[in-house]
């Protein structure tokens, strides 16, 4: 490519007007790219979030209420993350695949009143386990694969037969994508999606999302570093991106997204199904608190975040943000 000298080049000139900035631009979010993720009780009523500026905990009829704005705004498809009481919690997560447990029964209200919203649901024992932790733990505390793969199968399953569109497994064990798409062939579920968490980092960013579900206080302040990523780490991500795609991946899922574009740019180039990122709770938590103490401008730094995570290469963003996106792209 030649490069002309200034002043034939004035990279400027493009920039001076709206009408060329717009033909100029080569990305731009549509209501298309984005994902609502959606915290579900059992209880009545909406309950905020003090973490999370303006997300609420949804009980059975608020879930309805917001699935409703999702396919009013257009949004394709929301992700369910339950909020289960002491009592849902114990050392074998049984109630993870509780055919009449709280995700359940949400997808299958969901499915019935909107059959055209995409219902996610998130894969891993967090919500259900005594110790906070993805999976199963052995008497050192230390999380058990296999053992846990096993329940996250029927967890799976149990999500398929309520009419979930799209498994999600966030928990990071070895080999759980093989095992939860041979489960799903072998019932039956021929189409239902696995969005896997392929490239999910052992990240502080979680925090506002912990609160949100309880799990912070279970975890008393033990990590997850024994099963998810090193955030030092880039090739390891590439690496569980083509494992999880070769083990029947319809898409992948990079996440947190912000402070890790990078990935997310490999990713694209490494793999050729659709690539997710995850703009998760303390990004969040960051951009809305900063914007309610007046020194962020709400919308713009939405816009911008959003529009960086697109142009680093992801398909589509499970992002809080959703609705309030999908408002400002609609007005
Ligand atoms: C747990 C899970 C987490 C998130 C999604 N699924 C937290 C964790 O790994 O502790 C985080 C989402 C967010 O921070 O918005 N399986």
């Amino acid at each position: 490519m030649t490069h002309q000298q200034f002043p034939n080049t004035r990279k400027r000139r493009l920039r001076k007007h709206n009408f060329s900035r717009r033909l100029a631009r080569e990305h731009r979010l549509s209501v298309d790219d984005l994902i609502w993720p959606v915290f579900i009780t059992p209880y009545e009523g909406q309950e905020d979030i003090p973490s999370m500026p303006g997300v609420a905990r949804h009980g059975p009829d608020a879930l309805l209420a917001a699935a409703e704005r999702a396919v009013a705004l257009d949004i394709p498809a929301i992700m369910l993350f339950p909020v289960v009481g002491e009592d849902a919690k114990s050392e074998d997560a049984s109630d993870a695949y509780d055919p009449a447990g709280l995700v359940q029964t949400s997808v299958s209200a969901i499915k019935e009143r909107f059959p055209e919203l995409g219902v996610m649901t998130d894969i891993a024992l967090d919500p259900y386990t005594a110790s906070g932790q993805d999976g199963l733990t052995d008497d050192a505390g230390y999380v058990l694969n296999d053992e846990t793969v096993e329940v996250l199968v029927k967890q799976a399953l149990s999500h398929a037969d309520a009419g979930a569109d799209v498994v999600s497994p966030s928990d990071m064990m070895d080999g759980r994508i093989g095992a939860i798409r041979q489960a799903l062939e072998h019932d039956g579920h021929i189409h239902t999606q696995i969005l896997a968490y392929s490239a999910k980092y052992a990240s502080a960013f979680y925090g506002p999302f912990r609160d949100a579900v309880g799990s912070a206080k279970s975890l008393g302040g033990a990590s997850k570093e024994s099963y998810q990523m090193d955030p030092a780490n880039s090739d390891e991500a590439i690496d569980e991106l083509i494992l999880d795609v070769n083990e029947g991946a319809d898409m992948v899922m990079v996440k947190p997204a912000l402070p890790y574009l990078d990935i997310v740019r490999r990713a694209r180039e490494a793999v050729n199904v659709p690539v997710m990122a995850y703009q998760v709770s303390g990004e969040y938590t960051m951009m809305t608190m900063a914007a309610a103490a007046g020194a962020l401008d709400h919308d713009a730094v939405m816009v911008e975040s959003l529009t960086s995570i697109k142009r680093a290469g992801a398909h589509g963003i499970l992002t809080y943000f959703a609705p309030a996106m999908a408002t400002l792209l609609s007005d």
